[in-house]
């Protein structure tokens, strides 16, 4: 008989107690790949979306500082910042101006994260403005949720 090392062959070559092992073994493997498969593909969340969902809690805990008048401190600069390059459920939705309103909205942060006083109250909703002018021109989904947003 030629050598035929092929898994198979070599699989079926072994004694009943390793085959069994082995068998074992291939179906741990089977599980772990359709898991890891279905973690990245299933979940249908694209990378900004996930950024999005986060950022909305933020900002929702960041609403009760403003409304009870105080500041709003840090924020996570290196998460936000992967606004730009985070994946998008479709191209369509990350259009020329994407990167500008982008731009805008980081630096919104910015300024909201250092004002103190009256300024916070401004500064944070101004930051909410630009969290819809972005989402007017890419994704009017969460519009009327944004508008909520805002400290009268
Ligand atoms: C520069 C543009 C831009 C800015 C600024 C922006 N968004 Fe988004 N947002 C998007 C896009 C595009 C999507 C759709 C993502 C996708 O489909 O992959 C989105 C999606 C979302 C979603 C839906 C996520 C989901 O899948 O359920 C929420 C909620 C959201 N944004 C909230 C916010 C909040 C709150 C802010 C401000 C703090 C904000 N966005 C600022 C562009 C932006």
């Amino acid at each position: 008989m030629p050598q035929n090392n092929s898994f198979f062959t070599a699989l079926l070559k072994t004694k009943a107690k390793n085959r069994n092992m082995q068998l074992r073994a291939i179906i741990l493997f089977l599980c772990i790949a359709v898991l890891i498969v279905f973690s990245g593909f299933s979940s249908g969340e694209s990378q900004l979306s996930k950024l999005m969902v986060e950022m909305k809690s933020d900002m929702l805990r960041i609403k009760e500082n403003v409304k009870a008048g105080k500041p709003v401190g840090k924020y996570n600069k290196k998460k936000y910042a992967k606004i730009y390059t985070a994946k998008v459920s479709s191209e369509s939705k990350k259009g020329k101006h994407f990167e500008e309103h982008a731009t805008a909205f980081l630096v919104q942060c910015e300024r909201t994260s250092q004002a103190s006083g009256d300024q916070v109250k401004i500064e944070y909703n101004n930051l909410v403005t630009a969290c819809i002018r972005c989402h007017e021109a890419y994704c009017p989904g969460p519009l009327s949720m944004l508008k909520k947003m805002k400290v009268n």
